[in-house]
């Protein structure tokens, strides 16, 4: 149920031109307008920190596609699916799948960061988790266009995050391939990744 809710609110900011915290990020408007009309570039370089604690960088993995989602692990419902769906991608692709690394990046590492690796655990096996501080999250978020803004829960002092939830896949040379929205079918992504497979 949340996870409609923060659709309805995707959608209202969508309408609304943004978040209160527009000054740290562009609109969700913008972004996803943006996106939607590929103007500008998506994705670039990036220095975060994986789910054992090792330094990543986005260079290390020039050679193979990338699946790239920016979550976070208390989300109900949509992270978890287009997440399960990436994984039943991967599983349908079988060795080829090798060639592809998962990527989920936290938007939440306040929460996140301790609970990162058991939370990719339960996914393909070859998912990384990576996480930041919120800064460098943030500018991460912002050169793939990915907009997300914490809604505070009236419940108790917890809260759930509004994100876009677009599910990006970058070329071997770290390149733009393009995204697909939240809530595709595994079938669908199994599709697209294997157009780009060599094997
Ligand atoms: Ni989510």
């Amino acid at each position: 149920m949340v996870g409609l809710r923060a659709c309805a609110l995707f959608v209202a900011a969508f309408l609304l031109g943004g978040p209160a915290d527009a000054a740290e990020q562009p609109s969700a408007a913008q972004m996803m307008d943006d996106l939607m009309y590929g103007r500008g570039s998506v994705g670039g370089p990036f220095t975060l920190t994986d789910h054992t604690g090792k330094p990543r960088r986005d260079t290390e993995f020039r050679g193979k596609l990338i699946v790239v989602y920016f979550g976070y692990t208390y989300c109900p419902d949509v992270c978890p699916t287009d997440l399960m769906a990436i994984t039943q991608a991967l599983d349908a692709l079988g060795p080829s799948a090798e060639e592809v690394q998962p990527i989920f990046i936290t938007i939440d590492p306040e929460r996140d960061t301790k609970v990162l690796a058991a939370y990719v655990a339960a996914f393909h096996h070859s998912f990384l988790g990576l996480t930041g501080s919120p800064d460098e999250i943030r500018k991460v978020a912002n050169s793939y266009k990915t907009f997300y803004a914490k809604v505070p829960d009236e419940r108790g002092g917890e809260y759930s995050i509004d994100h876009s939830g677009v599910i990006y896949l970058m070329g071997r040379n770290g390149e733009y391939l393009g995204f697909m929205p939240p809530q595709t079918n595994p079938d669908r992504l199994t599709e697209v990744l294997r157009k780009y497979l060599t094997r």
